[in-house]
């Protein structure tokens, strides 16, 4: 695998975590000391949001160095790379014309290896420990890029009524993408936005640990109006409001992903 374990961040239920999840596990990363570099994959530009203000975000989306462009002209990444305010922590912004990827990988050649060859010399040179991605709320071509360019794969889950619909779409996809990457594996089931007052909580946890041979992550993340306010300042919460519940549990979640994944 290399020094650096690249992990990708997918559910196609939108509003699971996955950014919020990306954008925190990362900081975490960074805070412990390790060098981590950030792939906004989505045309949302939720990852890229969490650290910078909208007009930065706005332009960068607008300019010609972001993921778009990269992926268009088949480019190593490293061009696109940009420091964030934080230590240890870089980003590859996105773009709201990511929105057309998927039609414009239809004609390419190898086409679910793009990102993973554009990412390859950044991999090789081992700079990072980790390179997060966070994916679209889809499961398409792009995703599939995603995948191919990941060593794991987190899965952000909604303890709520409607979280885990859907999440068997999601292993089917996974198995389809473990034909042509074989090396992907499933890192486990994140929990994101928890209510602990609500039973329902119990019934996810129960239902996700009846799921054969997946991992579900000790560490869950309970709804905090703290991350809500740190996305509002483009903050991530482990750096907005360090004694908060969230980003303590992100802090635990983080280190717990860690150990997971350099097994
Ligand atoms: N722990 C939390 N406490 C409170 N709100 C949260 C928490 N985690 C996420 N949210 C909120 O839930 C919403 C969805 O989160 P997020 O954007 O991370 O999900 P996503 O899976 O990336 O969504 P999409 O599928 O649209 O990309 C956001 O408005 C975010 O602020
Ligand atoms: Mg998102």
């Amino acid at each position: 695998m290399g020094k650096t374990v690249t992990i990708c961040f997918t559910n196609n239920k939108g509003g699971s975590g996955k950014s919020t999840t990306c954008s925190n596990l990362g900081a975490a990363m960074a805070r412990a000391g390790k060098k981590v570099l950030l792939v906004d994959g989505d045309m949302q530009l939720n990852l890229s949001l969490a650290f910078f203000p909208e007009d930065w975000v706005l332009e960068h989306a607008q300019g010609e160095k972001n993921l778009y462009h990269a992926i268009g002209k088949q480019e190593d990444l490293t061009d696109y790379i940009v420091h964030t305010p934080y230590e240890n922590l870089d980003l590859v912004p996105s773009s709201t014309l990511m929105s057309s990827i998927e039609y414009e990988l239809f004609t390419k050649w190898q086409r679910e290896f793009i990102l993973r060859k554009c990412l390859q010399k950044i991999k090789d040179s081992e700079v990072y420990d980790y390179i997060l991605i966070d994916a679209p709320p889809t499961l398409g071509g792009w995703v599939m890029n995603i995948l191919c360019a990941s060593d794991k794969v987190i899965i952000p889950v909604e303890a709520s009524p409607w979280g885990m619909f859907g999440l068997a779409n999601m292993f089917e996809f996974l198995n389809e993408v473990k034909q042509i990457s074989p090396d992907l594996e499933v890192a486990g089931i994140a929990v994101t936005k928890v209510d602990t007052r609500k039973n329902y909580f119990k019934q996810t946890m129960e239902t996700l640990h009846q799921l054969e041979s997946i991992y579900v992550f000790e560490h869950v993340i309970r709804v905090d109006s703290s991350v809500e306010w740190s996305q509002d300042n483009s903050v991530p919460v482990v750096e907005y409001k360090k004694s908060s519940r969230s980003a303590k549990e992100y802090t635990e979640l983080a280190e717990e992903v860690m150990n997971r994944v350099s097994r």
